[in-house]
């Protein structure tokens, strides 16, 4: 442990720690639009710059190191002149669209502006980059004039998902992130996971949603993914009990991160051939019926091939796409009530 001032207090803070992870710890807030806990530091945007005694220029606190006795700064006012700078930089060449960008509400760099009290009108002209948006992937769209170059996109795709499908191109003003759909898809190895639409910090990358709405106008439920037995965590983003959305949650098993199927595969949630009642089928034509119904002729169905063949006559398959609880009730009813050990799952059909 090394002992570490923040603002004016001091705090015990592991000694293999950054100024961030020292400050998080004790719930001070410091800034940030490159950090994420999961990548390796990229001390790109500067948003985290902060005062330390001693030291001639502002350290960015995501990537410095604390050391003992250190005294520091979060919100000086040079610290925040310093941010207020590095926002009117990156707001002098993006897009002033917050009042149709769908990230509105949401978006990182609208957050700060906000906070930190930028209009746009000190001096900085920039020009919005002259980049067609990108719509050529099936799942979300490319609006490279919206980038901040904060580089989580191209850390996420390579650092966790290991796939490294996209990169920067260009220099200077000009630089910004290639996905491999501008140059067709069959020259790409991007998966579409969508873990870069879902770090992205701003409007740059955005799912190919159908509905229109705002962030405020949902709720957030967390829920487990039914595709597989991963058990990813989930956030159902809804709108008037619609699923509009789905967010990857840091579950123990995922991290933060989903698959194409887990983060864009949620359209049959209220698609409109779901089943909503039981079907029966009657001279070859599937008929509505009332859960008594089905029920009725499940149970002299199960009796009877159970009188005239024994319980072996029958096979549980269940599916991964079961919770645990539900799975195993399958093999209790097969087991207890039906008496055959012939319990198997999707895996192996
Ligand atoms: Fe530290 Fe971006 S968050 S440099």
């Amino acid at each position: 442990m090394v002992s570490l001032t923040i603002n004016g207090k001091t705090f015990q803070i592991p000694e293999d720690s950054t100024i961030l992870e020292g400050a998080e710890m004790h719930g001070i807030n410091i800034p940030t639009l490159c950090h994420d806990r999961r990548l390796v530091a990229h001390g790109a945007c500067r948003m985290c710059v902060v005062e330390v005694e001693g030291a001639k220029s502002l350290m960015a606190a995501c990537t410095t190191p604390v050391s003992d006795g250190m005294i520091i700064r979060t919100h000086s006012q040079r610290v925040v002149n310093a941010r207020k700078d590095i926002l009117e930089l990156i707001w002098s060449n993006h897009p002033n669209d917050c009042l149709t960008c769908e990230k509105s509400g949401e978006c990182k760099l609208q957050e700060y502006c906000y906070e930190y009290d930028i209009k746009g009108e000190d001096g900085y002209e920039g020009e919005i980059r002259d980049i067609p948006l990108d719509d050529s992937n099936e799942f979300y769209y490319n609006d490279q004039r919206k980038c901040i170059l904060c580089g989580k996109c191209v850390r996420i795709c390579g650092e966790l998902q290991c796939t490294g499908a996209i990169g920067f191109s260009a220099r200077g003003f000009k630089t910004h992130v290639t996905h491999p759909f501008e140059e067709g898809m069959n020259h790409s190895t991007c998966v579409s996971c969508g873990n870069c639409v879902s770090a992205c910090p701003v409007g740059a990358l955005m799912p190919k949603g159908k509905e229109k709405f705002r962030n405020w106008e949902t709720e957030k439920i967390r829920t487990t993914c039914s595709y597989c037995g991963v058990g990813c965590q989930i956030d159902l983003v809804v709108k008037d009990n619609k699923v509009v959305r789905v967010d990857p949650a840091h579950g123990p098993s995922n991290g933060g991160l989903l698959c194409v199927k887990g983060k864009f595969g949620f359209g049959f949630i209220g698609h409109p051939d779901r089943l909503k009642t039981p079907l029966i089928k009657k001279d070859g034509i599937f008929i509505e019926a009332t859960w008594d119904e089905a029920y009725e002729l499940i149970k002299s169905k199960v009796g009877e091939i159970k009188g005239n063949y024994g319980p072996n006559a029958f096979a549980a398959l269940s599916s991964a796409r079961c919770t645990s609880e539900e799975n195993y009730l399958m093999q209790k009813l097969f087991r207890a009530v039906i008496g055959t050990n012939n319990v198997d799952h999707c895996a192996r059909l």
